[in-house]
């Protein structure tokens, strides 16, 4: 379909991941166009039909419809969330020769219709994926961007904002490092109500620091958590994947924990990683390097390292 003067999201893989952000982005009126792209075309076609019977009801005029990748060639954001999904005991890296194939082959054909563009990466484990789509794609850095610990860090202000009974808006913490096993909450940096966190537990007798453990320890386990109870994971990273994307559409220059390609910042280079960066219409405008402690800059190495030796084994 010839574009109109409105952004363009294509979205590859409809399953409950990329519908789950395609129904965000309608509520939303994010997009002008919604296209979705699926190996399996009738789940395309029937989640397009599905989502096009709330047109009447979204806030802004909106095009959605099930097409291919002559789509591309004029998307605003390619977001993909295609790929085999984690199984109960599966950790995300195991995923990875699979989905690297996988993503190979999607990564081609975008590019085979001149996409130029921005790459938003969902699939796990999508730190190494995203590498991969940066690769594949010969776009520059800033242009491929992952999902990373987004929804990480929002499941952590989500759990602090219910122990320190805070609306979750006015928590800022982030979760940094591999969206996985590794990764690592920054305590050095958060704040409760504009208020230090380890400030706001001293100053009431009700609130200890043993809680941040037990909190973060159900944030890194989280989707462990809902994968055993329903399967899968779906909305979190929904409406992740759409904050992501009102930051690039909306030109919103937001502080967002992506995964980035790091050349040398905190130490580190050559890997796709969660760390705090500033988004805006040209994708990652800067990588925001924040001093971490010892102990978390040691388990951001660690993370690293884990991210550099998988890929290393897995990728040639
Ligand atoms: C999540 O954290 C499985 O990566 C997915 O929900």
């Amino acid at each position: 379909m010839t574009k109109k003067n409105v952004n363009r999201v294509v979205i590859i893989g409809t399953g409950a991941v990329g519908c789950s952000y395609a129904y965000s982005l309608l509520h939303q009126g994010t997009a002008g166009e919604i296209v979705l792209i699926d190996v399996n075309n009738e789940k395309a076609e029937g989640e397009a039909m599905d989502l096009n019977h709330g047109i009447p009801f979204a806030p802004h005029p909106v095009k959605v419809w099930s097409g291919d990748y002559d789509d591309c060639k004029d998307a605003d954001l390619v977001v993909i969330t295609a790929g085999l999904a984690q199984k109960p005991g599966e950790t995300r890296l195991d995923l990875l020769a699979k989905n690297t194939e996988i993503f190979q082959q999607i990564v081609k054909q975008v590019m085979d219709k001149k996409f130029n563009g921005i790459f938003l990466v969902a699939t796990n484990p999508v730190d190494i994926l995203t590498h991969v789509t940066w690769k594949e794609s010969g776009l520059p850095k800033e242009k491929v961007i992952g999902s990373g610990t987004v929804l990480d860090s929002a499941r952590l202000r989500y759990m602090l904002g219910e122990y320190f009974d805070v609306d979750t808006r006015n928590i800022h913490a982030a979760v940094i490092g591999e969206h996985g096993d590794t990764e690592l909450p920054v305590w050095s940096h958060a704040s409760v109500g504009m208020e230090n966190i380890h400030k706001r537990i001293e100053d009431k007798a009700e609130l200890e620091e043993k809680a941040l453990e037990d909190i973060f320890e159900n944030v890194r386990d989280a989707a462990y958590h809902i994968i055993k109870r329903k399967g899968a994971t779906n909305y979190g990273i929904g409406m992740s994947l759409l904050r992501i994307t009102q930051a690039i559409l909306h030109n919103e220059h937001s502080v967002l924990t992506v995964s980035a390609h790091l050349d040398g910042e905190y130490g580190e280079k050559g890997i796709y990683i969660g760390v705090p960066a500033i988004i805006n219409r040209g994708g990652i405008r800067e990588i925001v390097e924040i001093d971490l402690n010892e102990t978390e800059q040691e388990q951001f190495n660690h993370s690293a390292t884990v991210l550099k030796e998988t890929m290393a084994a897995a990728i040639t």
